[in-house]
């Protein structure tokens, strides 16, 4: 267990991975604890997909095709996908009401760093990854109109951890409003 500030400062954004599994039992323990992130009128607009291994060769699959699309290399981002132990999706039901809609992604967003920081708790690293929201990918994951995927989360045993990219310190954003 290591203690909150330093799990912060040293996660890392992880694209390489050991071979060790990632049991579903282990990601719905994680899970359990993540959706006490806050949810303004307690929405809990989320909910989430996990991968058998059938699926996660389709998803390598539908990713090598995309890659064609965007230009890279598909059969080196094929090889990647496929060295990924487990995925989460997390899913996030979209509101008619864009006020209830932002707080509403606000508040996965929330779940997926609460989901990110205690996967790393157990010596998993992680990747938050962009969904691309094109019909083939929403088809293949049984998305309802009113959904979309707010992220793909890659969880596994790191094989190499990326250097600390730092941040501008805080201290340069911060301003002080004096009352009138
Ligand atoms: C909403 C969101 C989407 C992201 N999507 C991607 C992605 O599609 N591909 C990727 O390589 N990293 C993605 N990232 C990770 C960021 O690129 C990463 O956090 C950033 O480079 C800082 O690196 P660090 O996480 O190691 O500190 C995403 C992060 C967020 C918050």
């Amino acid at each position: 267990m290591t203690i909150l500030p330093e799990l912060i400062r040293q996660r890392r954004t992880v694209n390489l991975f050991t071979a060790q599994s990632v049991p579903d039992a282990l990601i719905t323990q994680l899970l359990e604890t993540a959706v006490y992130a806050p949810n303004h009128k307690l929405s809990e607009p989320w909910r989430f997909v996990l991968l058998d291994s059938t699926a996660k060769l389709e998803y390598a699959a539908l990713r090598r095709e995309y890659a064609i699309q965007q230009g890279k290399n598909p059969q080196s981002i094929y090889q990647m996908f496929l060295q990924i132990p487990a995925f989460v999706f997390v899913i996030m039901h979209e509101s008619a009401d864009k006020t209830r809609r932002d707080e509403d992604l606000a508040a996965t967003a929330a779940l997926i760093q609460n989901l990110i920081l205690l996967a790393q708790d157990k010596g998993l690293a992680s990747k938050w990854s962009s969904f691309p929201d094109l019909p083939e990918f929403r088809t293949w994951l049984s998305l309802a109109e009113q959904e979309s995927v707010v992220g793909v989360i890659h969880l596994g045993y790191p094989a190499q951890i990326p250097p600390d990219k730092g941040r501008t310190p805080a201290q340069e954003r911060i301003s002080i409003l004096k009352g009138k």
